[in-house]
């Protein structure tokens, strides 16, 4: 299924990603399917290069018969949906309570510095994108990151030297086969 946002803002909806929404949304009662939303926009994403533009947020708030509003604060209140292009390899630093404690703000910092970007922003290559998320469910391995679908865990500044280096390498895996 495709929902591509191209240069110019157009917007080339197929036929099959309309039937998939149309699937996901008789899931719920009349009334009630805009609890469809966070499925179709993870579906979105995931066709979309990773993020989702305010042309396809507005589509979606069209399918799904709300307001643009309501996807707006959905997207920009899970750290999940990306609001503009990341890189190919974003490292998402856990930085909340177990990971905090365990010093995930001073790697982030170090990460940022050896990348020359802030946290929120991607590397002149395209290469690499830095971002803060909320907890990951893997607080007993802190600090951690998840880069594609894996978590690298009890990160030291050096382990992060080694993932940058692997990554430049093409040796990092994004996607797993499970
Ligand atoms: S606090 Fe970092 S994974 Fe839970």
């Amino acid at each position: 299924m495709t929902l591509r946002v191209k240069t110019g803002n157009q917007l080339n909806v197929t036929e099959r990603f309309l039937a998939r929404v149309a699937e996901l949304k008789s899931r719920f009662p009349e009334g009630k399917q805009k609890s469809a939303l966070l499925t179709i926009l993870h579906e979105l994403q995931n066709d979309n290069n990773d993020w989702l533009s305010i042309e396809a947020m507005d589509k979606v708030a069209e399918l799904l018969n709300i307001k643009p509003i309501e996807v707006y604060e959905v997207v920009s209140f899970y750290t999940m949906y990306n609001q503009q292009p990341v890189a190919k390899y974003m490292f998402e630093f856990c930085h909340t309570g177990c990971c905090m404690t365990r010093g995930v703000e001073d790697l982030m910092d170090y990460t940022c510095q050896k990348l020359g970007v802030k946290p929120g922003e991607t590397t002149s290559d395209g290469l690499f994108s830095v971002k803060g998320v909320e907890c990951l469910g893997a607080c007993g391995y802190a600090p951690m990151l998840q880069l594609g679908d894996f978590y690298h865990e009890f990160l030291t500044p050096e382990k992060m030297d080694a993932l940058i280096e692997d990554c430049r390498a093409g040796k990092v895996e994004l996607i797993s086969q499970v």
